[in-house]
């Protein structure tokens, strides 16, 4: 009764789209962000060294769990280690894979929304005052904002309908070129301002005075977030892989590619913010609020503000594609649901869990969870507590239920590969010291 299980078209097909899922908001809207909060070169510096150290290891983990399981997160667990609770760990990822989208497809909704307010001028001749009144008068809207929203949420399930290979890969495959043509144009644009060149300095000059305990733990849950660790992304994107696949190599080139776009996003906006005299540590509102006024003041703004809004759609959209697979592999795996079925049915019920999300910056912005907004709060909870735990129990799992040579075979395909023995001291040793700690300090703030 098995049913042939879907496999990506190729090994560069594979690479693209685990690229697509990690390359997203994460890279082009909270990286700068989280670097420009914590004072430049000296964090970039630093989220380096975490990537090469905690993000390709893990990376690794759960490709090598999903391929070896070929199942989604749960189905993984549950056939790895069969009537053990370590299914939980699958089901909290997919638990936290609809609640991670929910609110991530709401503020890609408002990047969709913001291609066209520059297509149309909206933000042409406006004060800082005036463009954040226009993002607030967005933002705050009851309805406005639920149709780009649902917009956006209706591309996502209309790629995952399509399958792995017909629609995740193929789409990949078409929008990561665009994005990577796009980016490199507005990192020309940005360089070249005049006074541009402080914020390269200030992006590339270490300044370690300016690192704290509290950088390590912003640098460390940035490495998740913008993998897409921790939740089962990659164990569900490492299920379609066949046995042949090398994965230490795909996780070096995936993490490589996420960490270039990640550079080159804070390239674009940093020398930008500095070339027109506005201040890097704004927070979360930086792309929102401070692009506009940058795109607005220098020659073709509108064109520019529309091309670097359709990139962070197309970063975006090819994340949300991951997130939602992963509900839909679960589904589909072991509720014997059709893929037909599952991607719009979930996709919706997606949309109406946000819905809550995108009023909470506005008609409910007076209702709030442990102190939060609905968002800030789904934002808080999955990524301080959903993927460090997961990723925890995750190695947890290969280091020390796995074993070291269960372990060594499903990464290297039975195959010797370069450095394992460190891999594997990191997976048993490193990793469960350093993530449980992250967690602990996340959940004593
Ligand atoms: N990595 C994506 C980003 O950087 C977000 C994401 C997290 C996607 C977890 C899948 C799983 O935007």
């Amino acid at each position: 009764m098995a049913k042939k299980r879907e496999q990506w078209g190729s090994r560069i097909g594979f690479i693209v789209a685990a690229a697509g899922s990690a390359i997203g908001l994460g890279n082009i809207w909270r990286f700068p962000t989280v670097t420009g909060q914590n004072g430049g070169g000296a964090f970039v510096l630093l989220y380096l060294v975490l990537v090469f150290l905690v993000g390709i290891p893990v990376l690794m983990v759960e490709l090598s769990l999903g391929r070896k399981a070929q199942r989604n997160p749960v189905g993984a667990f549950k056939t790895l280690a069969p009537g053990t609770l370590w299914k939980w760990v699958g089901a909290m990822g997919v638990a936290a894979g609809f609640i991670i989208l929910s609110f991530y497809s709401v503020i890609a909704g408002w990047s969709v929304a913001y291609i066209f307010k520059f297509l149309l001028g909206a933000f042409t001749g406006l004060s800082p005052a005036g463009i954040a009144q226009e993002f607030n008068a967005l933002v705050t809207h009851p309805v406005i904002p639920l149709l780009w929203h649902g917009l956006f949420m209706l591309l996502t399930a209309g790629i995952v309908v399509l399958g792995v290979a017909w629609g995740i890969e193929r789409w990949n495959k078409i929008l990561m070129p665009m994005l990577l043509v796009l980016l490199i144009v507005l990192v020309v644009r940005s360089v070249t301002l005049d006074g541009a060149r402080e914020g390269v300095y200030w992006l590339l000059r270490p300044d370690f005075s300016q690192l704290s305990f509290a950088s390590v733990l912003t640098a460390l849950g940035q490495v998740f977030f913008s993998l897409s660790l921790g939740m089962g992304a990659m164990i569900t994107y490492g299920s379609y892989l066949g046995a042949r696949e090398n994965i230490p190599g795909s996780a070096v080139y995936i993490a490589l590619a996420d960490l270039a776009v990640a550079l080159l996003a804070g390239l674009v906006i940093i020398p930008a913010v500095f070339a027109f005299g506005l201040n890097p540590e704004t927070g979360p509102p930086l792309i929102f609020l401070t692009l506009p006024a940058v795109f607005q003041r220098m020659p073709l703004g509108g064109l520019f503000g529309a091309m670097f809004f359709f990139l962070l759609s197309i970063a975006a959209l090819t994340s949300a594609i991951s997130l939602l697979e992963v509900v839909v592999a679960y589904f589909v795996d072991e509720l014997n649901w059709s893929r037909a079925v599952a991607a719009p049915v979930l996709g919706f019920a997606i949309f109406l869990l946000g819905i809550p999300s995108s009023l909470s910056v506005g008609p409910l912005a007076g209702f709030k969870l442990w102190g939060m907004p609905i968002l800030d709060f789904k934002d808080w909870f999955t990524a301080v507590i959903m993927l460090p735990l997961g990723a925890l129990l995750t190695v947890i799992f290969a280091g020390w239920v796995w074993g070291r040579r269960r372990a060594l075979e499903a990464a290297g395909g039975g195959r010797p590969f370069v450095l394992a023995d460190f891999w594997y001291f990191l997976v048993r040793w490193l990793l469960p010291v350093a993530l449980a700690g992250i967690l602990f300090s996340g959940l004593s703030r």
